[in-house]
């Protein structure tokens, strides 16, 4: 792939001072010339690009190095360009919409005519969602157009939460980024097939389970994101994701002394046998593994939504000072943390040490 000049537009110091901001007219043009643009969103960083041109939505695939059966999240900005995407609106999702958007919520539908082929993948139904980041709202605004946009990671890194991450990856492969400073959830977005009854989760994400049965009543769960043998209805869950280069291992146990302990011997284990180990803690367990040549607090285990804002980032961290053992806490997964231990037990592809996840924690 060609080397290019990547332009970085910096409004991190002037968010929420316009609703304009009209540092991004120039990334708006960018994206109507058909180039890639990497912009903040509330979950994690996007990689935009005209959802209705194939030639810009092939740009995307090739800087991220992405499967091209994984489809992509189109972001809009208001609901009239909802309806020149979908062929039918379910009521459900009118109430979720009510409720929840802007917000981290993606909706399955079925497509219309005229989204770029490469967006869907082939299928038949389009994943829509509309950020409520006031920056990636401008943008999509000022450009005028629908933007499919995957995380701006190179395919099977951890999601982007900062325009550094998104740097580290995408340098040099990508027309420009702009940085809004580190994002909120730190997770991707809840997709959810509305096209079903009773919806069903295909990705958990930053707006929960709870969250979604307290507007509609029962959701359902995509069972092959739970057994390892059933294949995930969205496509890009099939995939491993998010893996430091180390091998990690995720240790589950009935309680949270129980936890540290049973890492504290498999720290003592691998130290002995000449490895370099880092520790995914909490802020609560962090002091507890003095063995380790890396501990990385990630978030509060009072706080699940600081875990999950962290996470990523943790991730990285054993990238960069080159863990080759990596051990990580684990969490209750009601709430966020469904989400949470959906991206540990990737990361970590499904490496467990303990008993059975679903009875973790007491949850
Ligand atoms: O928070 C987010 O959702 C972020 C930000 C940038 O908005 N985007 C994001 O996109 O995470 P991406 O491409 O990394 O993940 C999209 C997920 C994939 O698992 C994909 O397979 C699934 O959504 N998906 C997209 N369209 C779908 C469809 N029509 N049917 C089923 N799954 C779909
Ligand atoms: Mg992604």
């Amino acid at each position: 792939m060609i080397s290019q000049q990547t332009k970085i537009w910096n409004v991190d110091s002037v968010v929420g001072n316009s609703q304009d901001y009209p540092q991004l007219t120039e990334a708006a043009e960018f994206l109507r010339k058909g180039e890639v643009v990497a912009f903040p969103t509330e979950t994690v960083y996007g990689l935009g690009a005209n959802a209705l041109s194939s030639e810009a939505v092939q740009k995307i695939f090739a800087a991220k190095g992405r499967p091209s059966d994984n489809p992509l999240i189109v972001h809009i900005a208001d609901i009239a360009q909802l309806e020149a995407l979908v062929a039918e609106i379910p009521e459900i999702a009118k109430k979720l919409m009510d409720a929840f958007w802007p917000g981290p919520l993606t909706m399955i539908f079925p497509k219309k005519e005229g989204i770029a082929p490469e967006v869907t993948a082939g299928l038949d139904s389009v994943g829509i969602r509309m950020p409520s980041h006031p920056v990636a709202l401008s943008l999509i605004r000022q450009a005028g157009l629908p933007i499919a946009a995957p995380s701006a990671n190179r395919s099977g890194r951890p999601s982007p939460t900062t325009a550094a991450h998104v740097e580290e990856d995408l340098l040099g492969k990508i027309a420009g980024i702009v940085d809004g400073g580190p994002t909120g959830v730190g997770v991707e977005s809840t997709v959810l097939d509305v096209t079903v009854n009773p919806p069903m989760i295909l990705r958990p994400g930053g707006l929960t389970k709870e969250q979604l049965e307290s507007v509609i009543g029962q959701v359902a769960v995509d069972p092959g994101l739970l057994e390892e043998k059933e294949r995930p209805k969205a496509p890009g869950m099939k995939y491993q994701h998010y893996a430091p280069k180390g091998e990690m291992w995720m240790v589950v146990a009935p309680t949270v002394d129980k936890q540290v302990e049973a890492i504290g011997s498999l720290l003592a284990e691998a130290k002995s046998a000449g490895k370099k180990v880092g520790i995914l803690a909490t802020e609560e367990s962090s002091t507890k593994y003095p063995q380790a040549d890396l501990v990385v607090p990630c978030g509060s285990r009072a706080d699940l939504p600081s875990v999950a804002h962290h996470l990523y980032d943790a991730l990285r961290t054993f990238d960069q000072e080159r863990m080759d053992y990596i051990l990580s806490e684990s969490f209750p997964s009601d709430g966020v943390g469904m989400a949470i231990m959906n991206r540990l037990m990737k990361a970590c592809g499904h490496r467990i040490v303990g008993s059975d996840p679903s009875r973790n924690l007491s949850n």
